[in-house]
Formats: C-alpha cells, structure tokens, sequence
C-alpha cells in the first residue's frame, strides 16, 4: 500500500476502508476486534462490523443482549475497534462510546433483514457464556431448529427479544501504517464537530 502522504486524505481513506468493510465479507475490515472493559479487567473479540455511518462516524455491529460485553458497554461505554489489514499493513483504532439499542425500531429494521438460518446466534436457550454439559455444546437451540420447514422468519422472530444493535460513536482514530522504509502514523481526535488531526511517533 501507498504511503499516506495527507492527513485528510489518510482520514478519508480509513473510513472509506470501514465503510467497505461493512458492506463486503471478504474486506480485511470485516471482522474487527472489539474491546471493552469491565472497569477492572479489559477483554476484546471478533465481531462482523455491519454497517459504518461515515457522516456521523458510528460503528455497528450485532450482539446478544444477554453477552457480557453489552452488560460491560452499558456501565463502561468506551469502547475501541482494532482493524488490521494483513495484505496493507495496515491497523485502525477507532474509539468512542457505545450505546445498545435493543428492542427499538433501529434495532428491528436490521433484524427483518437476517435470514431464519442467520438469526441463530440470538436464539440460544440462555444467555452468551452459561456453562452447560458437554452433549449440549454445540445444541444450545430449541428441539426443531434447523427442520427445514420451521425454519421461517415467524418461528425465529423470538430471537429479537435477544437480539441488540451496538453502535459506537467514533471520535478518536489512531491509524499505523507499517512500511520497510519507515512506519508511520496518525491520530485524528474529533471535539465537538471539529476533527484535529497529526503524524504522531509511531
Ligand atoms: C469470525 C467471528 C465473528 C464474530 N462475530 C460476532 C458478532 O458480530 N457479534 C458478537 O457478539 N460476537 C461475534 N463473535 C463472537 C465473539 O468473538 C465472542 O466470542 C462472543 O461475542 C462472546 O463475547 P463476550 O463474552 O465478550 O460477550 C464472532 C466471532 C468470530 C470468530
């Protein structure tokens, strides 16, 4: 990958990198690792970023009501995205605070969108994280799921009341770009609408 040689044009291009992410599977920017805090302990995971708002500068990504992390984001909202991109070394820290939409009309507008088959991860018997007996490791799931004819968007729509929007309003980037002749990086720090933005050491 080129060599940012503008600040504006590195912001543009980090976003129009997160914006791509979010709308192809197979972007580097896909799956994110999303960290929070527990106010003692931080832990961070892999997510799907579903969708960027590059006007407004807000992440999203789906989750289980019931998982820590969301128990964690209500009390503790910061929340950073580590984007890392093998093939441009390149990673992306956006920061800011999270807020989880759950049962609202933002929330179900996404949720229509997700196939019978793709709401399975919010309809578990309980919560992300309950320990269970070995035999039912990988069938936390109601008796008939997966019998092709129940598998309709009525018999899943249970899954809602689980389902939850996270959604970050981004205002710190830290953007690194590791190069043979010389890393570099940028940081971009937004108070009230106003974006500052510097090379910093990297
Ligand atoms: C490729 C991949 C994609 C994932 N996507 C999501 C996701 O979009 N949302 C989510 O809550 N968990 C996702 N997970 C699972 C999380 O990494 C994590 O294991 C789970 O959310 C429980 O985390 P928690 O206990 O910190 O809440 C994904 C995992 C992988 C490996």
């Amino acid at each position: 990958m080129e060599r940012y040689t503008d600040l504006d044009q590195c912001f543009r291009d980090v976003w129009n990198k997160m914006y791509r992410g979010a709308v192809k599977r197979n972007e580097d920017f896909h799956l994110p690792a999303l960290a929070t805090t527990d106010g003692e302990k931080p832990n961070s995971r892999i997510v799907v970023l579903r969708e960027t708002d590059t006007e407004n500068y807000i992440l999203t990504c789906y989750s289980d009501i019931r998982a820590v992390k969301v128990a964690n984001m209500k009390i503790y909202p910061q929340t950073t995205w580590n984007f890392w991109s093998k093939k441009l070394n390149l990673q992306v820290r956006a920061t800011g605070k999270s807020t989880v939409m759950h049962l609202n009309e933002e929330a179900r507008a996404h949720w229509e969108k997700i196939s019978p088959r793709g709401r399975k991860d919010y309809c578990s018997d309980s919560a992300p994280g309950t320990a269970i007996s070995e035999s039912k490791r990988y069938d936390t799931h109601p008796d008939w799921w997966g019998k092709e004819e129940k598998m309709t968007v009525e018999n899943t729509d249970f899954g809602f009341d689980n389902f939850a929007l996270i959604q970050t309003i981004i205002d710190d980037v830290d953007v690194l770009q590791i190069l043979r002749d010389g890393h570099q990086r940028a940081q971009f720090c937004r108070s009230r609408d106003e974006w500052e933005q510097s090379w910093v050491v990297p």
